[in-house]
């Protein structure tokens, strides 16, 4: 029942473009999927060698005009490399979508378990998930200065609460959020730049232990776990909506942070 839920949301995007970063699965995927469903042209980034990525774009293409944008946001050369092709191949670009993250482990530390917190894992997921977000944004600047476009950012309820997270992961997170805000400075007037928290979202993004699943559902205040579409018709929004909100990180959480 709550996989098959549809958005009641739709827009007009005929003739724009955009670009959505770890669109292989999950919201990165939902998101591809929902703006080609309103007409727009859309890069799939996956990493080149996630099997996934080919067959994603396969399967959009059954919608409309999506393209394989293979590349790892978190290598400069690859991420740049990546944006560029993707600008060159539509002649411009409206809006990037800087979705791509990684938890870096299989189930979430604890943070009583410091020990367990490495220099490697603090590289590995700054890097992931929040300097891919700084370069591929920079990357992508002028092209979308030139359409006035704008930047949407997948951000997490663990930039606010970080209970239940790893902590470098929620660091980067709340990085996230700060970037946001100096985006949206460093690129107005012309474009908007805004971030999308979401909360628990049965994915198959990481092992949640079962204590943390249950925990999640029953405080938010609307009780169950977010479909990844319930993000993306906030992304979609956010990206060609929203004309006026920009600097802003929107929680869609179920209520589970109130
Ligand atoms: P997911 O694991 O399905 O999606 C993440 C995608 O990013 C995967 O396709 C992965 O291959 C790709 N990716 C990872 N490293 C990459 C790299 N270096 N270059 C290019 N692509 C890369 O999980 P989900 O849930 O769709 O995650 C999407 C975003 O949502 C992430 O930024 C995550 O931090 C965020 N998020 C997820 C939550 C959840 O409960 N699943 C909650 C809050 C935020």
């Amino acid at each position: 029942m709550e996989q098959s839920r549809k958005s009641m949301v739709t827009f007009g995007l005929n003739g724009k473009a955009a670009l959505v970063t770890g669109a292989a699965s999950g919201i990165g995927f939902a998101s591809a999927k929902m703006l080609l469903e309103s007409g727009a042209k859309v890069a799939l980034n996956f990493l080149p060698d996630d099997p996934r990525g080919p067959k994603a774009v396969a399967e959009l293409q059954t919608i409309g005009k999506a393209i394989a944008a293979p590349g790892d946001v978190a290598d400069p050369v690859s991420a740049e490399r990546m944006i560029s092709n993707a600008v060159s191949e539509f002649g411009g670009l409206d809006l990037l979508v800087n979705n791509a993250g990684a938890p870096g482990v299989k189930e979430p530390i604890p943070a009583t378990r410091l020990d367990l917190v490495t220099e490697e894992l603090w590289d590995t997921l700054l890097q992931v998930n929040l300097v891919s977000v700084f370069r591929c944004s920079r990357a992508a600047a002028s092209a979308l200065k030139a359409s006035k476009g704008a930047i949407v950012n997948v951000a997490s309820t663990a930039a606010i609460d970080a209970r239940g997270s790893t902590i470098p992961y929620a660091a980067a997170k709340a990085g996230v959020v700060t970037l946001t805000r100096n985006f949206a400075r460093a690129l107005s007037p012309e474009v908007r730049v805004n971030a999308v928290a979401p909360g628990f979202i049965d994915s198959t993004w990481i092992n949640w232990p079962e204590e943390t699943r249950r925990d999640a559902t029953e405080k938010a205040l609307l009780k169950r776990a977010i479909q990844p579409a319930e993000i993306a018709e906030v992304i979609v929004y956010l990206g060609f909506g929203a004309s006026m909100i920009t600097g802003t990180t929107v929680l869609v959480d179920g209520g589970l942070l109130a």
